[in-house]
């Protein structure tokens, strides 16, 4: 290449597409590109995309077409639409994005360089004013799709964006089906990686002096490969030197075993977190939407989880309104927010995916839009109103906190072992360390600190 090429990727999503955006900086990094500070210094941008709701796919719409302004100074720059949206729409996002040059899949990624190189020179271009969202499919755009059973981008090295915490895919796809999902459709069926590729990963991480890692995947606890269960991962993960830190996300409740509650008890670096999606608190829709468990199984499994482990901060995904949910039902799931009390939740209206099973339930069992927004926002202060009493009661407490930034008003900012952020004041040498901080204040969601000691900041790691 006769000069540096710049890339930026503009991530949307899930965890997974954090880490894809990661593995594409790594690939293009071997074809000698460097990172961009920012869309407008590059050569090449790709907005890596999320397909699982509406919303996430309009604001990428909106943001392609915003993009198309920096060609007007930039006339050989390429833009490129990647990830679960790119999948899922394919041809059609060259007519309703604007100009895009480059469409690929979430499986393609090791052909970004070449698919790249063949775009450059850009394909003549409309005139600068003319270049603004053009209806019609644009000449020259390259669509890249499908998916690969083998591809697990084994030997790649990614350009991690944190030197404090690494995410670390095991798993990449979905077998389940739960009928509001588009997941499955845009990432193709489960694949797991080699166990020991994921532990020679999470040693060069820890010997880079990476304190914390987080295991991905879909269903992360589904994970198996030849005699090796997630469970068993995790505790060689869990020991491996210098790892001082083991999240994991997402599990799903119906692979969730009293194996994997005792690794998580019995490994001091497995973290007293567990984000575990429930979907909805009454066995009917739970049954409609595939999701394979009970209330009644997913409410034994966490008392598993605190009866090993007393402290343990839970977290959930929910969604309301989805198709055919009664009152009855959707009041079933306030109660079990009320049961479980979770220290954080993700929840959402459901949103129709074209393709998914669920499309397929006669029309009037959709919920209407106002009386949707009306349980989600319901649904939303309840669990507020229970996280801010469980974050107040913790006021006082002095934890160990990872120290991750500065803070966005000054300051540092850190994690706690079970994931929640605080704010305090200290040096900023003490990033990528540990230290102690006392509780002194909360949103409701978020924790004030003050500095205790910072006895083992950022010792490096042998
Ligand atoms: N694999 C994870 C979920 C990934 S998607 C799991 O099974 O737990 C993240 C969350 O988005 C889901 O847990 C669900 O709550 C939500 N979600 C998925 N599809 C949706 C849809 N069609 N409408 C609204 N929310 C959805
Ligand atoms: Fe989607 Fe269900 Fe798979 Fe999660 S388990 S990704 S919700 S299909
Ligand atoms: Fe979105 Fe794809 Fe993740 S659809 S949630 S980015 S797997």
């Amino acid at each position: 290449m006769s000069q540096q090429k710049r890339a930026y990727i503009e991530t949307y999503g899930c965890q997974m597409n954090i880490s894809d955006s990661e593995l594409m900086y790594g690939i293009l990094a071997e074809q000698g590109y460097t990172a961009a500070d920012s869309a407008e210094e590059a050569d090449v941008i790709l907005v890596n995309t999320c397909a699982i709701r509406d919303h996430a796919e309009q604001r990428v719409i909106g943001r392609v077409g915003q993009l198309q302004q920096i060609r007007q100074s930039r006339p050989e720059l390429l833009i490129g639409v990647t990830g679960c949206m790119a999948q899922r729409m394919g041809e059609d996002l060259l007519k309703h994005a604007g100009q895009v040059d480059l469409v690929m899949g979430p499986d393609a990624y090791r052909q970004l360089p070449e698919k790249l190189a063949s775009l450059a020179p850009a394909p003549p271009k409309p005139s600068p004013r003319s270049s603004l969202p053009v209806m019609g499919a644009p000449k020259g755009g390259l669509t890249v799709l499908g998916f690969d059973p083998f591809e697990n981008y084994e030997g790649i090295t990614a350009r991690r964006t944190s030197a404090v915490s690494a995410w670390v895919p095991i798993q990449r796809g979905c077998n389940y089906r739960c009928t509001y999902c588009i997941v499955p459709y845009v990432r193709g069926d489960e694949k797991n990686r080699d166990p020991e590729q994921i532990l020679a990963e999470v040693r060069a991480l820890a010997a880079d002096g990476v304190p914390e890692v987080t295991l991905l995947g879909q269903t992360v606890n589904s994970y198996e490969h030849g005699d090796w269960s997630f469970p068993r991962l995790l505790r060689e993960v869990a020991r491996v030197d210098g790892i001082r830190r083991v999240r994991f996300t997402s599990p799903h409740p119906n692979d969730f075993t009293r194996d994997l509650v005792e690794v998580m008890a019995e490994e001091p670096t497995v973290c007293s977190q567990l984000h575990l999606p429930v979907q909805s608190g009454h066995n009917r829709t739970l049954k409609r939407m595939l999701r394979r468990y009970t209330v009644e199984q997913y409410l034994e499994k966490i008392e598993w989880v605190r009866e090993a482990i007393p402290h343990i901060a839970l977290s959930t995904d929910v969604i309301v309104a989805f198709p055919g949910e009664t009152d009855e039902e959707y009041e079933a799931t306030l109660d079990l927010m009320r049961t479980v009390r979770y220290d954080d939740a993700f929840m959402y209206k459901y949103s129709l995916r074209d393709g998914t099973p669920a499309t397929r339930l006669p029309a009037e069992q959709f919920v209407p839009d106002e009386v949707g927004q009306a349980r989600l926002e319901r649904l939303i202060a309840t669990h507020r109103e229970i996280q801010a009493e469980i974050y107040r009661a913790e006021v006082g407490c002095v934890e160990e906190v990872l120290v991750e930034k500065t803070g966005r008003r000054g300051g540092l900012q850190g994690r706690t072992e079970s994931n929640k952020v605080v704010t305090f004041e200290g040096p900023e040498s003490l990033i990528g360390g540990f230290a102690e901080v006392r509780l002194v204040s909360t949103t409701g969601a978020t924790f004030g600190g003050e500095l205790v000691e910072s006895a083992v900041a950022a010792e490096p790691v042998a």
